[in-house]
């Protein structure tokens, strides 16, 4: 019999679901699940990885000053306002930890990454959800939401699953018409890819205003996702508090040496975004060509939809698992009739391709 009781929050909370990485009978799968960066990081930062492996036995610098000060070089940031975390994911954590108590109000976009709302639920806040039609972020949505009790309003831009973005525009009406009490984040996990000429990753905002606060990640294209490590930026006086809820250590050595070589190869950063962004555009283009509506990714993913045929997402699930590929299935809640895969290496896109070009043409 159990007697000890945990908060009726963390009860109801679902577990999350991380994407599947092996299959069954099939030695070495295509994994797309899971918007890794397939072509590894940068070998300086496996270099500076290597070097860490002489030294194991020291703390981590809990200052965190060469990777914070790594990446205000790139960026030309004040170094004092970067707190890094165990991924983005802990320092979005440690943010709501920060504002959100119970009775709370936190408004969350449709597709912002889920971590943020199982936070905010922990915290015993009251989640709102703004809709994205068609998959897009609607600011009219979010502001609809605002009562007198919003504390947060959380974004990711580019969103998961869709892979799309708010416009500059757009992110500077929602700033501009929110309450000056009320903190946006904006989570750009996906910024490194984006090239679009109207799109703002927020540092901007971050930078100037009393109420922005921007996670940024090292997993996606850095291709750092083992190690865990992220990066945020916001007002000095949001970060003195989010540093008092920092565990000393919460970022590790080898880690945070490796994401400081990562950052500073802008020449092997630009590699692997053109490389991302071609492969992106051709698989998106095939996938079009087959019928599926595809939409306008501008991250290392792509979401495709099925028309209402014969042909589906768990159709397609199972057509591409039994050619040993593994792409990602939208959870419930996610949009219909809809499954992701993760830009890959060149052969790997290419047995995609082909597997889902026979999968639609039965
Ligand atoms: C939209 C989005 N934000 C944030 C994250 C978290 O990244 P990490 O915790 O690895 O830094 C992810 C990871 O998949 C994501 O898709």
């Amino acid at each position: 019999m159990l007697l000890v009781k945990a908060r009726p929050e963390i009860e109801e909370l679902a577990p999350y679901v991380q994407g599947q990485s092996s299959i069954d009978g099939i030695e070495n799968p295509i994994k797309l699940s899971s918007n890794e960066s397939p072509l590894g990081p940068s070998p300086k930062a496996i270099e500076a990885y290597s070097h860490k492996a002489t030294n194991l036995f020291r703390y981590p610098d809990g200052g965190q000053s060469e990777l914070r000060g790594a990446i205000a070089d790139v960026y030309g940031l004040d170094p004092a306002r970067i707190i890094c975390g165990n991924g983005s994911e802990e320092l979005m954590q440690i943010m709501i930890r920060t504002f959100l108590g119970a009775g709370d109000e936190a408004i969350i976009s449709e597709y912002c990454f889920g971590i943020c709302k199982l936070h905010a639920f922990a915290q015993g806040a009251v989640v709102r959800t703004a809709k994205e039609p068609d998959c897009m972020m609607s600011v009219d949505n979010i502001l609809a939401e605002v009562t007198e009790k919003t504390k947060l309003v959380a974004i990711s831009t580019p969103n998961n699953p869709p892979g799309t973005y708010m416009s500059k525009s757009e992110l500077h009406r929602l700033h501009a018409a929110l309450p000056k009490h009320v903190l946006l984040l904006v989570d750009g996990a996906y910024a490194e890819y984006v090239t679009a000429s109207d799109y703002d990753c927020g540092l901007g905002l971050a930078k100037d205003a009393s109420n922005v606060i921007v996670t940024r990640t090292f997993s996606k294209l850095y291709g750092l996702a083992g190690l865990r490590i992220g990066w945020s930026y916001g007002p000095a006086y949001i970060i003195e508090l989010m540093q008092r809820l920092r565990t000393p250590f919460n970022a590790n050595a080898a880690a945070m040496a490796a994401a400081a070589a990562a950052i500073a190869d802008r020449e092997y950063a630009d590699k692997i975004r053109d490389y991302n962004n071609s492969w992106r555009d051709k698989m998106m283009t095939a996938l079009s060509g087959l019928g599926l509506h595809v939409y306008p990714s501008v991250t290392n993913f792509i979401l495709m939809r099925f028309p209402e045929s014969h042909h589906s997402p768990e159709g397609a699930w199972t057509h591409l698992i039994a050619d040993g590929i593994i792409p990602r299935p939208v959870n419930s809640g996610g949009p219909e009739r809809c499954l992701r895969v993760s830009v890959g290496l060149a052969e790997e896109n290419e047995a995609f391709i082909r597997s889902i070009t026979s999968y639609m043409r039965t």
